[in-house]
């Protein structure tokens, strides 16, 4: 630059020179217009007065006084000046520009100094445009980087990629980590980053594995994604970089460099995160997700079979259980009068699209018509030998009639639902009041010889808490050990942001594992509150975070039983239609994975990274 600023001012030297040669008048003019704008340009003091010095001088040596007027008169060896003067202004100029344009374009380039680094003093690497964060470490300190377990890091000149500075990983020790960046806000899902660094190890050891990881999530579901390695030795830099794309607001978000495994200590420099345009996104399917775990269903009425739900149906599950079109006030709304037409159109949309389906459900103490509780002579049933008998029979044609219908299409049948308490006793339904344990006898023995391949199920809701769980343990063994055919046991699944716990819910599947029976979750939902009374206008998106942890937690412990369960229904498809704006208050929730315009929520992304 200063190179640049010399020429200039040669040029402007020469010019005024040229001006006052060439006309008295101007000199008299220009001068002290001249001073003026070289003092407006903040020129140096001491400049003005050696120009004015310069010109007089010239002016003096190229013209000469006219005897008879005393004006001063060009000498021909001015004329001879001027033109030389004039060829060396456009030298000047050409030369000027010429070394601007060199000051201008040519940045020092990274290998060149990176050869030179040990001497070099004011070497940086110019980012690329869209670089949103650096680090490179040339003030001397850690700059954003903290330390992992274990970790001591300093900014040091041991060693530098550019520069003089990098940033020194050492005793790791026992420590699994290496340095730490927070990325937490500095992200955005709706972009696409660049991240990369260098790194080398500072001793002569031998080669070892370094690699970046991108660790995200939310405080109580953290996940790590491995996004870059490379080999590194002690001799050379070596570059660690990867394409990375946040899949949805997260809690935390950070990144770190350490090697792969060993203890070895390391220098990193020159770290540069890059955004671009967000790479093409394809939603990736539950039902491929986790096809090497368990079947993924989705709960859906008739009218989500059609249109833009159906076709998100299609896409994402491998299974349906209609909500309402198998019940029994759907299905049989009077004696022996059975209605199929809404179940039929959930079975054919289901089998054309290679779905499977369970279906829900058989024998329940809701959405059952009071006819079927009403004995011959109009009157409610009591407790009575022919009572109980009438009602088992109706039951059984009941039963029989629908699952003869669906054989070999219906792969599970919720047989009953809800019959123990949640303080673990029976429930006293009128079921339960007129039978006894016979209606679930009775029940699933009719459904298993109307279709013995089906999986029979025993559903019920809330099989995490201690005493419902133990007593369907109980009951289901009882069961067992009588020979009735249970094959499975349902459990419905709708949680909430906080209960139950992973442990709670890890505690109920390997408790019934130890019946040796099949387990399904049948009705997964999980709502933004925690009680029955509050009210959000709109969900506030911390607790979508909330959901998304929660999620995550409880699918990595149905990941872990996989071998345990067969299949996991969500109860419903998504924000748009669920259960849960009428239950158990009308009210705002958003209990699924989709959001009301169907698009995947954060929950989504949390359960299908890395699934495991
Ligand atoms: C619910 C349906 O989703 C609603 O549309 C209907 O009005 C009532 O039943 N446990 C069950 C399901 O076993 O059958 C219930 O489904 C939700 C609770």
């Amino acid at each position: 630059m200063r190179r640049a600023w010399a020429a200039v001012w040669r040029f402007v030297e020469l010019w005024s020179w040229v001006a006052v040669h060439s006309c008295k008048e101007l000199w008299q003019w220009a001068v002290p217009r001249c001073a003026a704008a070289l003092r407006r340009a903040r020129l140096r003091a001491p400049f003005a007065p050696a120009l004015r010095e310069a010109i007089r001088l010239r002016f003096e040596a190229t013209t000469r006084e006219d005897p008879l007027t005393g004006a001063r008169l060009w000498s021909p060896r001015g004329r001879t000046h001027i033109f030389a003067m004039a060829t060396g202004v456009l030298i000047t100029v050409v030369a000027a520009a010429v070394v601007l344009a060199v000051s201008a374009f040519s940045g020092p380039s990274g290998d060149s100094l990176a050869a030179r680094a040990p001497s070099s003093t004011v070497a940086t690497v110019s980012p690329p445009p869209n670089t949103i964060l650096t680090s490179d470490f040339e003030d001397g300190s850690a700059q954003d980087w903290v330390a992992g377990a274990g970790a001591k890091i300093k900014g040091t000149t041991a060693a530098a990629h550019t520069g003089r500075h990098s940033l020194q990983v050492t005793r790791r020790g026992n420590g699994q980590q290496g340095a730490w960046h927070n990325l937490q806000g500095k992200l955005s899902p709706d972009a696409g980053y660049t991240l990369t660094t260098w790194v080398r190890l500072t001793g002569n050891g031998p080669a070892t594995s370094l690699r970046m990881t991108v660790s995200w999530g939310w405080a109580s579901a953290v996940q790590d994604d491995v996004v870059a390695t490379v080999e590194a030795n002690g001799a050379t830099w070596a570059r660690l970089e990867a394409q990375y794309s946040p899949v949805t607001a997260v809690d935390l978000l950070s990144v770190r460099v350490e090697p792969a495994g060993g203890a070895a200590d390391f220098l990193l420099d020159d770290f540069t995160v890059t955004q671009h345009a967000p790479p093409p996104r394809s939603v990736p399917a539950l039902r491929e997700i986790f096809a090497g775990s368990f079947d993924v269903g989705a709960a859906i009425s008739t009218q989500q079979a059609t249109g833009p739900e159906a076709d998100l149906v299609k896409r994402q599950f491998g299974s349906v259980t209609p909500t309402a079109a198998m019940k029994w006030t759907a299905t049989e709304p009077r004696p022996g009068e059975f209605t199929f037409g809404d179940s039929d159109k959930i079975v054919n949309f289901a089998t054309s699209n290679g779905m499977k389906i369970r279906g829900h459900t058989l024998v329940w103490h809701n959405q059952t018509p009071d006819w079927v509780f009403t004995d011959d002579n109009g009157q409610p049933m009591t407790p009575t030998p022919q009572n109980k008998a009438l009602l088992l029979a109706r039951m059984s044609d009941h039963i029989r009639t629908l699952v003869e219908r669906y054989r070999g299409k219906i792969t599970a049948w919720d047989v009953v639902n809800e019959v123990i308490n949640d303080d673990g006793t029976l429930r006293q339904s009128r079921w339960y009041q007129i039978a006894g344990l016979d209606y679930i006898r009775t029940a699933f023995t009719v459904a298993h010889a109307a279709d013995p391949a089906a999986k029979l199920c025993i559903n019920d809701v809330n099989l995490t808490g201690p005493s419902r769980r133990d007593a369907m343990y109980d009951l289901v063994a009882d069961l067992l050990a009588e020979g009735v055919p249970v094959d499975c046991i349902g459990s419905q699944t709708h949680v909430n942001i906080s209960v139950p716990s992973p442990a709670a819910l890890a505690a109920s599947i390997e408790k019934f594992a130890k019946l040796g029976v099949d387990q399904q979750i049948t009705e997964m939902d999980m709502s933004v509150y925690t009680d029955n009374t509050s009210s959000y206008p709109t969900v506030p998106p911390g607790l979508l975070a909330q959901q998304a942890a929660q999620y995550k937690a409880l699918f990595a412990v149905l990941l872990r039983y996989r071998d345990q369960i067969s299949s996991v229904t969500f109860w419903g498809v998504a924000d748009n239609q669920t259960w849960l704006s009428t239950y158990p208050i009308p009210r705002v929730d958003a209990p699924l994975l989709f959001g009301t315009d169907l698009a995947p929520k954060p929950a989504f992304w949390a359960i299908v990274a890395n699934p495991g």
